[in-house]
């Protein structure tokens, strides 16, 4: 019999439902790790396997969902795509085959999303995006935590972006349209978000704003949100640099939210592009506990994957 799987592909993909699931699992664990009560989920995947496939570079990615497989009692098994027959032409198929025979969840970083499809499509585990160019919803559901842990509730607020349209502004409208807050997005004409993803959201309730400027989109907002001007995925380089100046977020930006406003990135972050030193190193930036956050919000990921349970 085939069983449901439950793939955590993108943010859209989700149910409000399970969304704060997972939401409240992070928030819990994360609490019984700081009360010393981790033995409470030290067993939940106890001879589960994760396999991670990275096409690109990671550090917090990477180290966060192996570090939450050994928190959960499991394994996290690190293949550099190099490394795989995958690279002398085996096919995505037959990988997600073979490696679905040994594990029990697969993730896959990888610049070309058609990839992640194609993984998902033909692996009888469950499949963990992490990080294509279109999105990166593991991400998003840390800096949701974060945000929460700061600011409260989400829904209903406002938050800001400035600068690229890139996978991460995608996430976010997805969770905008999820957990109904608002959004609102500065970035130059030619890297603005995709527009199928905007319309997305709007069909289904999110309040998106297209702003003009950055002053735009920051002024009152909860929460201001930047990332490099050139992902992982970029080839045009130079063109990029030059198109995102006055898209810098410093401090007269960040004095146009509101008082109490946070600032995020999901990093690694290129200090004096898309943000100056004084606002990342300062007093309003929560950039290391949304790094933090990324591993408790990947155990309860795991849990929900692995498990559909908590
Ligand atoms: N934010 C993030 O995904 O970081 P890494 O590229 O280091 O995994
Ligand atoms: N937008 C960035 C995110 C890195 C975590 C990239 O894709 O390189």
């Amino acid at each position: 019999m085939t069983q449901l799987k439950r793939n955590f592909l993108d943010i859209a993909d989700l149910t409000s439902v399970t969304l704060r699931e997972i939401l409240n699992a992070a928030a819990r664990m994360k609490k019984e790790m700081r009360l010393g009560l981790h033995e409470r989920h030290s067993r939940t995947l106890a001879h589960r396997t994760l396999a991670m496939i990275f096409e690109q570079p990671s550090t917090r990615t990477r180290i966060s969902f192996d570090v939450a497989m050994n928190q959960l009692g499991g394994y996290a098994l690190l293949l550099p795509r190099d490394q795989l027959q995958l690279e002398r032409g085996e096919s995505i198929q037959d990988t997600a085959r073979v490696i679905s025979r040994f594990t029990d969840c697969l993730l896959l970083r990888t610049g070309d999303s058609a990839h992640l499809a194609l993984l998902a499509s033909h692996a009888s585990v469950p499949v963990i995006n992490g990080l294509t160019n279109f999105s990166h919803p593991c991400q998003v559901m840390a800096d949701v935590m974060t945000f929460e842990e700061y600011s409260g509730p989400v829904a209903g607020r406002t938050v800001a972006w400035v600068g690229d349209g890139n996978n991460m502004v995608h996430s976010w409208l997805h969770a905008s349209a999820r957990l109904g807050f608002s959004i609102r997005i500065a970035t130059p004409v030619a890297y603005q978000p995709d527009a199928q993803v905007v319309d997305w959201a709007r069909r289904e309730g999110a309040n998106v704003l297209i702003c003009n400027s950055a002053e735009e989109a920051v002024t009152g907002v909860d929460c201001v949100m930047t990332d490099t001007w050139v992902s992982m995925s970029d080839k045009d380089v130079g063109q990029r640099r030059a198109a995102f100046e006055g898209y810098c977020v410093n401090q007269s930006l960040m004095a146009l939210a509101a008082t109490n406003a946070i600032f995020m990135h999901c990093l690694p972050a290129y200090r004096g592009e898309e943000v100056d030193n004084t606002v990342i190193d300062g007093p309003q930036s929560v950039v290391f506990d949304e790094a933090e956050n990324r591993l408790h919000v990947q155990k309860a990921i795991l849990s929900w994957c692995i498990l559909g349970d908590f």
